[in-house]
């Protein structure tokens, strides 16, 4: 995608999540609303979904697209890197990564950024993936930052 066409359907995306989550401050269903407009504004992701921390696992949570791992194993993997390392984490090429878990064989890239609750504390992660290589740059980054500081914000 181009990046002026990025930039205006990130921002419009935004706006919309915005005013959705005047609806309610409850993080599983602002979760399952992020994934539905993303999943369908962004013809790029083929699998965008949250994994959440349960009892010290990355469990599955809200999401949309081919069907996902349920359970990540520890400390492994993209998701586990982004959540221990505390940071967004893009990889152009998940061949290239080490202990990258392919939940599905289409998965080429992906973007990975942490979820913060209201006391700052990492409690989730934000997922995306794509069927190209290459796909996710600063401007996901940055607007996939975005939507993850709205999930726990009033
Ligand atoms: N690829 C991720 C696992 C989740 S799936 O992409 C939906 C990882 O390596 O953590």
């Amino acid at each position: 995608m181009e990046t002026t066409q990025k930039f205006t359907r990130y921002q419009r995306l935004i706006a919309q999540l915005k005013d959705l989550f005047t609806a309610t401050t409850d993080p599983v269903s602002r979760m399952a609303t992020a994934t539905a407009l993303l999943y369908h504004k962004m013809g790029y992701f083929y699998w965008v979904g949250f994994y959440r921390l349960v009892d010290g696992d990355l469990l599955v949570g809200p999401y949309q697209g081919t069907l996902a791992c349920q359970k990540l194993k520890q400390n492994t993997g993209v998701c586990w890197k982004a959540f221990n390392q505390n940071q967004t984490i893009v990889v152009p090429d998940v061949h290239q990564f080490p202990g990258h878990i392919a939940c599905d064989p289409k998965s080429q890239s992906e973007i990975v950024v942490p979820i913060h609750d209201t006391k700052n504390a990492i409690i989730a992660v934000l997922d995306a993936d794509s069927d190209k290589l290459n796909t996710f740059d600063a401007i996901d980054a940055h607007y996939l930052d975005l939507v993850a500081s709205m999930i726990y914000t009033g």
